[in-house]
């Protein structure tokens, strides 16, 4: 059997993702258990490449449904090179975002048609989900706060959206939560930190 756990960190701006995954990693460190952080869009040299490319603000216009065809690009390199084998070595995987970002982002956020998003998610990942999903979860404007009093730089594409699409993707994440509810936990990202390690560190015991 293989000991590899597959845990992915959804959340819209500011919630905290970070610094999270850093406390999953360093509570796998202290258990003994073979570990790696890893981001979505990224994790591969090329992914990292296409995640430029939907970060970034250019002159050409990025189509919802161009963008989604490359969150799952990106998504399959990340899959192939990395995800896989580390779980094929027994290793657990922390993952900054995965195919829930699409479901929220571009489903829920830009109106992608919610059919497409799962016959894509069907055909690159067809047998495999994360085994716990942490939702860090808090209200659109103490996130954008939060986001933008650290951001030094100027703000990406999705950070210069508006307040209604955090507020549609932020709604669509608690409703894939809730039509989950077995993979999901959903944690109050507004309460204090260590309340909030508290709640990670219970969902990964239940894990181990
Ligand atoms: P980050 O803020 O977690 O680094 O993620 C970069 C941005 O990419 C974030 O604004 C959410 C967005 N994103 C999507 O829109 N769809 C996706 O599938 C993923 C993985 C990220």
């Amino acid at each position: 059997m293989s000991g590899g756990r597959f845990v992915t960190l959804e959340g819209i701006e500011g919630a905290g993702k970070s610094t999270i995954a850093k406390f999953a990693l360093a509570w796998l460190t202290r258990r003994g258990i073979p570990g790696r952080l890893t981001r979505e869009p990224g994790g591969t040299p090329l992914a990292e490449r296409v995640r430029q490319i939907v970060l970034e603000r250019g002159a050409e216009t990025l189509s919802p449904v161009a963008e989604t065809l490359l969150m799952f690009a990106a998504r399959e390199l990340h899959l192939k090179n990395v995800i896989r084998p580390a779980l094929e070595r027994g290793e657990w995987v922390i993952c900054d975002r995965f195919t829930d970002a699409t479901r929220a982002y571009q489903g829920s956020g830009r109106g992608v048609d919610a059919q497409l998003i799962e016959t894509l998610a069907a055909a690159v990942h067809p047998d495999l989900a994360p085994d716990c999903t942490l939702l860090l979860d808090l209200p659109v404007p103490l996130g954008l706060g939060r986001a933008r009093a650290r951001e030094a730089g100027a703000a990406d594409r999705f950070e210069a959206e508006t307040v209604a699409f955090f507020e549609r993707v932020r709604a669509g994440y608690l409703e894939l939560a809730r039509r989950d509810p077995q993979r999901f936990q959903v944690l109050d990202a507004a309460a204090p930190l260590a309340a909030v390690e508290e709640r990670v560190e219970r969902a990964l015991e239940a894990l181990a």
